[in-house]
């Protein structure tokens, strides 16, 4: 039967249920686990090196989750500022347990990231496992343009269609889960962040699911 609820509606009751399960797929950090997920750590090591290449950066993380990119980019990174919005409660009360070392240099919002009352610019905007979710994926990056710092830049992970996965993703998180899912080519990425506003855009494919993307505002 079709479903008439509102896709973002969907996406924040499905990281609402599964806040912890989705937190603990970073838990098992064992050989396997990396070789089947290695997106998740992939992405997590271009947050970090990129917020690194900043002297005391300011960042805000769009779809923040349960903090386990924040953790690193506060002590590995060395931000100075973090931001993390997620219209999930549950995902931001994770969040918010286990960056609590970080309170002095951290701010959580409960919120959608579209009118969120986000004040002053951002070093980095990180994007990670974010767009998968989003049917309006030109709005999240022209307002991460207004949010970004001249030299600043936006990290984001993307997934493609691919025959191994694509299916079965389709069926766990349409059928099943009820979470509607998106897929990007290289060049509707260079495409959306350029008519964002974004004056270089780089994208590449490390693994064969899909792609990272920095996006830089000179
Ligand atoms: C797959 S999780 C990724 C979490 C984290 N970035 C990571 O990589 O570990 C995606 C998150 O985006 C959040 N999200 C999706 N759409 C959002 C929106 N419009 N505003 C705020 N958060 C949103 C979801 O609630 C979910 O927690």
């Amino acid at each position: 039967m079709h479903d008439s609820t509102a896709a973002p509606e969907r996406v924040r009751t499905r990281f609402e249920e599964r806040a912890q399960q989705f937190d603990d797929l970073y838990e098992d950090e064992r050989w396997l686990v990396r070789t089947l997920r290695p997106g998740l750590f992939r992405r997590r090591q271009l947050a970090v090196e990129t917020v690194q290449a900043y002297p005391s950066p300011s960042v805000l993380d769009v779809g923040c989750g349960s903090g386990r990119i924040g953790e690193f980019v506060l002590s590995e990174g060395g931000a100075a500022r973090y931001v993390g919005v997620d219209f999930s409660e549950p995902m931001v009360e994770l969040s918010r347990a286990r960056l609590e070392r970080f309170a002095d240099r951290t701010q959580l919002l409960v919120d959608d990231f579209l009118t969120a009352p986000l004040i002053g610019s951002f070093d980095v905007i990180l994007a990670l496992g974010l767009f998968d979710y989003l049917p309006d994926a030109d709005r999240f990056s022209r307002r991460m343009f207004e949010l970004c710092a001249p030299g600043g830049c936006v990290v984001g992970s993307f997934p493609s269609w691919s025959w191994l996965k694509g299916p079965v993703r389709k069926v766990r998180y349409e059928w099943i889960g009820n979470c509607p899912i998106f897929n990007y080519s290289r060049r509707e990425l260079e495409e959306l962040f350029g008519t964002s506003g974004f004056d270089r855009v780089e994208v590449t494919s490390p693994g064969r699911s899909g792609f990272l993307v920095r996006a830089y505002r000179t």
